[in-house]
């Protein structure tokens, strides 16, 4: 097994280099920050998701995207905590997908017609939200063009980074591949207190990567891969972007959006920079680092201060990919350029002391569950080369976690594969207990057994990922402990893999909240 993920690597790589892309001019294209809803109590919001046309890069002329509210990526929506908002989704796309649906995973199979371009299913879920099922985007509670629902958003939960994206049973990796994804952030009273840079000066950065064909167009793989990395990075939807910024301190808000890829960002004038938040909103304290870490759907707060810079800096990738892989492989280094520039006060702060993040306590857990990230072997059928990702074995439909309503639960990850697997769960924010080490198989080179290591001591999590989470790096060869509570709504929610190859077949399963029987 493992010698087949080898080939099929190489073929990716030598792939990415053929591409169109890779060769763009870098730092030529100026960032854009995308426009920002700002909703007034009671407002609802009309987001429509359309095809456009527009300017990737210069040299590409115009591509077509999918966009929400009228560009890729979608709009900022901006909330206030304990405002609850409601915003009406309509798929208003054209009648044939742009890109080619492989009817053999579970989802598309639901299209009638299996034509190669059916018409677009899609279905917007908030990342990060604490939000009741029926407007959680469930992946089969599809719309077709011309459909739309209306979606309650309780924004009752701590101010935070969080994102909207496509979820659309089997299709998921292509919508959003098309530029469906925008950020949401829930604004909090309090924040304001701890006199953070913002205005100009606080700026979300979502980092993507794609292909494109000779014609500009966005390039994707016709049948299912297990993974995609692109050949450009993508910054706010433009290629490898600049931004002029002043010497000061700035407040960035960063998502990794991309497909499959993991990055190591850090700048390359060395220097470090602080770790405010994470997905669910902010750490205790600042955490200074010199890299972070986002695999697919993490976010990261952070503050950087360019106050004794002058002239150009770059924020660049390390991370290999695949993820963990081996050190330079598959890396794409350049993510995008600041130019610092001119004179400018900062009377912004960087406060010692962010929030309090008490901490869930095992002892209060009623059940601890366990699951097995691995790649299954099955006879090929259709596109399907052989293989899928799992999570113990079963699939969308097989609910066997039922967690009551209010209740905390441990889940335990053993990632017994040799790639990283970015878990996410719907409903909840998190917190990760620890990591522990699991023994190689002697069977499988490059896999793992579920047993943990004799002799080894749980390692708590690094100080950024100690706050609120719902996504984590389950990393090959460790098992990741994490703690929830499952509260205020009852029903199914997904929690998947978010490599949305994976995702899409079939790294995603349902858990079920349920009411006490009484
Ligand atoms: Cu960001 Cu279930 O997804
Ligand atoms: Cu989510
Ligand atoms: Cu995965």
């Amino acid at each position: 097994m493992a010698g087949c993920v080898q080939s099929r690597r190489l073929w990716q790589l030598e792939r990415v280099e053929e591409d169109e892309g890779g060769s763009l001019g870098k730092f030529v294209e100026q960032l854009i920050i995308p426009v920002a809803l700002r909703p007034s109590s009671g407002e609802r919001l009309e987001i429509a998701m359309t095809e456009t046309r527009q300017v990737l890069h210069r040299d590409l002329g115009e591509t077509s995207v999918w966009a929400y509210s009228g560009g890729y990526p979608g709009a900022t929506i901006e909330a206030q905590r304990n405002q609850p908002l409601r915003v009406r989704w309509s798929n208003r796309l054209p009648a044939r997908h742009r890109l080619h649906v492989d009817h053999c995973l579970h989802g598309p199979h639901a299209y009638p017609d299996k034509r190669e371009h059916p018409r677009p299913r899609t279905v917007v879920h908030l990342h990060g939200g604490h939000v009741p099922p029926e407007s959680d985007g469930y992946p089969e509670a599809t719309l077709l063009p011309g459909e739309s629902s209306i979606y309650e958003y309780p924004n009752t939960q701590n101010g935070a980074t969080l994102w909207y994206h496509d979820h659309a049973l089997g299709v998921t990796r292509l919508n959003v591949y098309m530029g469906l994804a925008g950020f949401y952030l829930i604004r909090d009273e309090s924040e304001f207190a701890l006199n953070l840079p913002r205005g100009p000066f606080e700026v979300p950065l979502v980092i993507q990567d794609r292909s494109f064909a000779a014609d500009g167009s966005l390039d994707y793989p016709k049948s299912w891969e297990e993974e995609f990395f692109g050949a450009a990075i993508l910054v706010n939807g433009r290629v490898w972007p600049y931004l002029d910024v002043r010497p000061r301190k700035y407040r960035f808000r960063i998502l990794n959006g991309s497909n499959s890829r993991t990055y190591t960002l850090a700048f390359d004038s060395g220097q470090s920079f602080y770790q405010i938040g994470s997905d669910g909103g902010f750490l205790p304290e600042p955490v200074g680092v010199r890299q972070i870490t986002l695999t697919t759907g993490e976010r990261a707060d952070v503050i950087v201060d360019f106050s004794k810079r002058t002239g150009e800096l770059h924020l660049v990738n390390s991370a290999p990919a695949p993820f963990p892989g081996k050190a330079g492989e598959g890396v794409i280094r350049e993510v995008m350029q600041f130019r610092v520039r001119g004179t400018w006060g900062d009377d912004s702060a960087l406060p010692s002391r962010l929030t309090a993040v008490p901490r869930l306590r095992e002892s209060a857990a009623v059940k601890f569950r366990q699951f097995n990230l691995d790649m299954v072997d099955e006879s090929p059928k259709c596109t399907d080369p052989g293989f899928r990702w799992l999570i113990n074995g079963l699939g969308w439909d097989d609910i066997t976690e039922y967690p009551e309503l209010g209740s905390t639960e441990v889940w335990s990850f053993s990632n017994l594969s040799p790639d990283v697997h970015p878990i996410h769960l719907h409903l909840v924010q998190f917190q990760i207990l620890d990591r522990q080490k699991l023994q190689p198989d002697p069977d499988r080179p490059g896999f793992f057994l579920p047993l943990i290591m004799l002799a080894t001591r749980p390692d708590p999590p690094e100080p950024n990922e100690a706050g609120w989470k719902d996504t984590f790096r389950s990393m090959p060869g460790e098992v990741t402990r994490i703690i929830a509570v499952f509260a205020n709504f009852a029903g199914k929610y997904p929690y998947h893999c978010h490599i949305l190859e994976h995702e899409d077949h079939e790294m995603m399963r349902q858990f079920e909240v349920v009411k006490p029987n009484r």
